[in-house]
């Protein structure tokens, strides 16, 4: 099994490496061809794998390259992790947003919005060449904005594209420890959009067990989620949302803590990594543990401050995200193994308001032919709009980055719910082109 991973230097490809090293079953991953277009990082990286695979029998052969239809080519599964314009972008997609005042991160609001149009073009690029030169391979998407990406990916490879994220998958691996029951045996009834998703039933055995947690105070404040949102206010949704819906619930509070810091999320990751990929020498397996330690333990650090939740717990420090969810998606396909994963595809009467052809984050049955969603929970109602107005943002951005459209730029961020204003808009807008070269591509009034 020939695995692709694109975005091949970035900083989290040693979880995916582990997690491989880790498989030993029937149709595993035998070699993994990295690809980036900066050949240094992903040297760096390298060193990394090869720390990592030292001692390992049978670890998968690695190679790299910058040429993306040599990547390609011969693929069976293609890991998307790329981040265009790097966490410099990043820095700058929140601190514009944060100096007008608004949200600035990097999904959610005029960040997420910052971060997608310089995102899709090249997302659409990639699919078009895998489209091309690797029509059966399977694309997993890792690449943030997870739900806009996967839906501009879909539109040339169908559903060969399956976007991932690891925060239902946790939030489901709390609860579960919560109540007390075997993760395996609970049946999540978790929907909405990427970074935008309720739990909104937890069944064991066809019993509903979120009611009772809902009015379960004492517990409820002992995982994150719990903690982030406070038992009244989830009594209030009737549900447990994702935590980046703190974002919303509390945006005020979470707004003044990000303007508060001294840098923003972005700001703090791109200078931990410039010194990272400095590599001043010795292991670089030990330096690259102690900055993902670092990167985790501060992980919603402000969230958390703004909601007065502690410190974030060990267990959720290492608790196997993206790259697990990967592997059992690739497995089940590869194996033709039945599983019920959390994942993005196209709708297709899963989520009611919404199309079929938007992607969502809802369970899915997953087996050879690729990940069929299940008919998802029923949103609580003030969920089912926001959930539809993202929807219509996410779809402006990938209309401006696949048409050029400035107007269709500053539709996106004028019609965002936390943005919510034409002027404010145009001001970000303005400000983003001035700062971020890889938006030149629009064109026209706005
Ligand atoms: C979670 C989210 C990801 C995000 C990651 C790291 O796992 O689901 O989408 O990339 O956190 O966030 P950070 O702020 O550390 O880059
Ligand atoms: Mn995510």
């Amino acid at each position: 099994m020939r695995l692709t991973v694109l975005g091949g230097g970035g900083f989290r490809i040693p979880l995916i490496y582990r997690a491989l090293l880790d498989d030993r079953g029937e149709g595993r991953v035998t070699h993994v061809t990295l690809h980036d277009l900066d050949a240094s990082r992903m040297a760096t990286i390298t060193r990394v794998l090869a720390e990592q695979a030292a001692g390992v029998p049978d670890a998968p052969g690695v190679s790299v390259t910058t040429d993306l239809d040599e990547a390609l080519t011969g693929a069976d599964f293609v890991f998307s992790a790329i981040r265009v314009g790097g966490l410099e972008g990043r820095a700058v997609d929140e601190r514009v947003a944060l100096e007008e005042g608004v949200l600035g991160q990097e999904t959610v609001g005029a960040g997420g919005i910052a971060y997608g149009l310089r995102t899709v073009p090249v997302a659409d690029h990639i699919a078009r060449r895998v489209a091309a030169l690797a029509p059966g391979a399977w694309v997993i998407n890792f690449t943030n904005p997870a739900g806009m990406v996967t839906e501009a990916m879909s539109r040339h490879l169908g559903d060969r594209v399956i976007g991932i994220c690891d925060t239902p998958a946790g939030l489901g691996r709390r609860v579960a420890r919560v109540l007390g029951v075997d993760p395996a045996a609970v049946s999540l009834g978790y929907a909405g959009l990427n970074h935008l998703g309720w739990l909104c039933a937890v069944r064991v055995d066809g019993r509903d067990l979120l009611p009772g947690l809902l009015h379960d105070d004492a517990a409820l404040v002992s995982f994150e989620e719990g903690r982030l949102f406070g038992a009244e206010r989830l009594r209030a949704i009737g549900a447990i949302p994702n935590e980046y819906l703190h974002y919303y619930y509390f945006h005020d509070e979470t707004v003044a803590a990000a303007r508060a810091a001294r840098q923003t999320r972005g700001a703090f990751l791109a200078e931990q990594q410039r010194r990272f990929y400095a590599h001043p020498g010795g292991s670089a397996l030990a330096l690259w543990n102690s900055a993902l330690l670092a990167r985790e333990s501060t992980y919603m650090a402000e969230n958390r401050e703004a909601a007065g939740a502690g410190e974030r717990e060990s267990r959720d420090l290492d608790a196997g995200g993206y790259e697990q969810v990967a592997l059992a998606l690739m497995r089940a396909i590869t194996l033709d193994e039945r599983a019920t994963l959390i994942l993005n595809v196209r709708n297709r009467g899963s989520i009611a308001a919404l199309d079929d052809d938007a992607v969502v984050e809802v369970p899915c049955s997953v087996g050879a032919g690729g990940a069929r969603p299940l008919a998802a929970e029923p949103l609580p109602s003030h969920a089912r709009s926001l959930v539809t107005g993202i929807k219509a943002t996410d779809r402006a951005v990938i209309e401006a980055a696949t048409t050029g459209s400035r107007r269709a730029a500053l539709l996106a961020l004028a019609v965002h719910p936390l943005i919510d204003s034409v002027t404010l808009a145009r001001r970000l807008l303005g400000r983003y082109e001035r700062e971020l070269p890889q938006l030149g591509y629009l064109r026209g009034r706005s």
